[in-house]
């Protein structure tokens, strides 16, 4: 295998505080050594190998880890987003009407919107991405959205408790009983993750304890929809049974912030929901000043957060959570790999994928002083150029 080398790297971010300034590790005049997938050498400018390739001062970044996405869909609800624009308050059962388009496609169908959207992921400097079922609701359809996400993940989340689905309307209890027997055995095989929606409109605190814990009997890990659209019992929940990651945290307690900052769960962050749903920006700072661990992500839905634009959400995060520029990438990068318990990734360290992003830009800070800029030059993943 020939060896390539990233030179003239103007600014490096590599996440490890050993190898240089900060907590981002700031190399400057840098160049990495990528032995096929993995990356074998980080060092001054100059380095040899094989090939060179020669980045002309560019700032170079790990590459993002969006730790919350939905990318197994089919239609559009840009109406409902118009009207909700226009006033019109964000309700869980939006979801239903992508739950009746994804039934309505073949899986040749789905693959193809499915690997667009993480082509355009790709594009944006994503590479990792956590993607969920959640617009199936019956068993072969959440079997058949994980299995059409494993084709580009390792990385997937079976949310069969995303909402009740029609068929169920009248009888919530059974539909969970649903999810938690014949639902989860379709799903397990397919997916590393358990999740579910808590929150007014879907399921209740009782309702989704008994959905994370049969996951987690089955070997899932828990993560779940907290706090989104209210106060609630989510985090609470999330701190009780462990949960990898509290996603949203848009509306917390005291005690909730307490809680997360003395636990192991990720409080992971969703800017583009925020915005496109009109709710108030979750407290990035105040959860960081606790000392909880925080990641952001795209949550690219069709409802909610219809983006894959991570530097798009990193913006939102410094201007309107409170978190400094350094901050966002960081939860955007090693914040996201802790929200899907990944040690390998978010980090540009010796031994580590060579999962790489090269900005038009001379530093990181661009990210967000150039709002709206498509600034991603190339990614890397695991050594390729995509
Ligand atoms: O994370 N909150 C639940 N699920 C998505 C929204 C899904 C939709 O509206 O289609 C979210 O925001």
């Amino acid at each position: 295998m020939s060896t390539t080398v990233i030179d003239g790297i103007g600014l490096l971010v590599t996440n490890d505080p050993t190898l240089g300034e900060g907590p981002l590790g700031l190399v400057r005049s840098a160049s990495l050594v990528i032995d096929g997938s993995t990356l074998v050498s980080v060092g001054p400018a100059g380095q040899v190998a094989d090939e060179r390739i020669d980045v002309e001062g560019r700032c170079v970044i790990p590459g993002f880890v969006d730790s919350h996405s939905h990318l197994v869909f089919a239609g559009d609800r840009s109406e409902e987003f118009a009207a909700r624009m226009a006033g019109t308050p964000y309700e869980a059962g939006g979801i239903l009407d992508t739950v009746r388009a994804t039934a309505g496609a073949t899986d040749d169908e789905l693959r193809r919107v499915v690997a667009a959207r993480r082509a355009e992921a790709t594009r944006a400097g994503i590479t990792t991405i956590e993607i969920k079922s959640g617009y199936g609701l019956t068993p072969a359809a959440e079997a058949r959205s994980l299995r059409l996400a494993r084709e580009l993940t390792a990385d997937t989340t079976f949310l069969g408790a995303h909402v009740v689905s029609e068929a169920y309307a009248d009888r919530p209890d059974d539909y969970v009983a649903l999810v938690c027997g014949e639902m989860l055995s379709a799903a397990a095989p397919h997916a590393r993750f358990v999740d579910v929606f808590c929150e007014t409109g879907a399921f209740d605190r009782d309702q989704s304890r008994e959905v994370l814990r049969a996951g987690m009997a089955a070997g899932l890990l828990p993560k779940i929809h907290a706090n989104q659209l209210g106060p609630g019992p989510g985090v609470a929940l999330a701190v009780e049974l462990g949960c990898v990651s509290a996603d949203h945290c848009t509306h917390l307690s005291p005690t909730d912030v307490e809680a997360l900052a003395g636990s192991g769960t990720v409080a992971t962050l969703l800017p583009a929901a925020d915005f496109s749903t009109r709710q108030p920006y979750a407290d990035g700072r105040r959860l960081l000043d606790a000392g909880a661990t925080v990641a952001i992500a795209t949550n690219c839905n069709p409802g909610s957060s219809n983006t894959t634009s991570m530097s798009f959400c990193l913006a939102l995060a410094v201007r309107e959570m409170g978190m400094t520029a350094d901050e966002a990438l960081q939860a955007a990068t090693i914040g996201g790999a802790a929200a899907l318990q990944r040690a390998d990734v978010g980090r540009l360290t010796v031994g580590s994928p060579a999962d790489i992003v090269v900005l038009d830009a001379p530093s990181h800070l661009h990210l967000i002083y150039r709002p709206g800029v498509p600034l991603i030059h190339a990614t890397y993943i695991a050594g390729e150029r995509r």
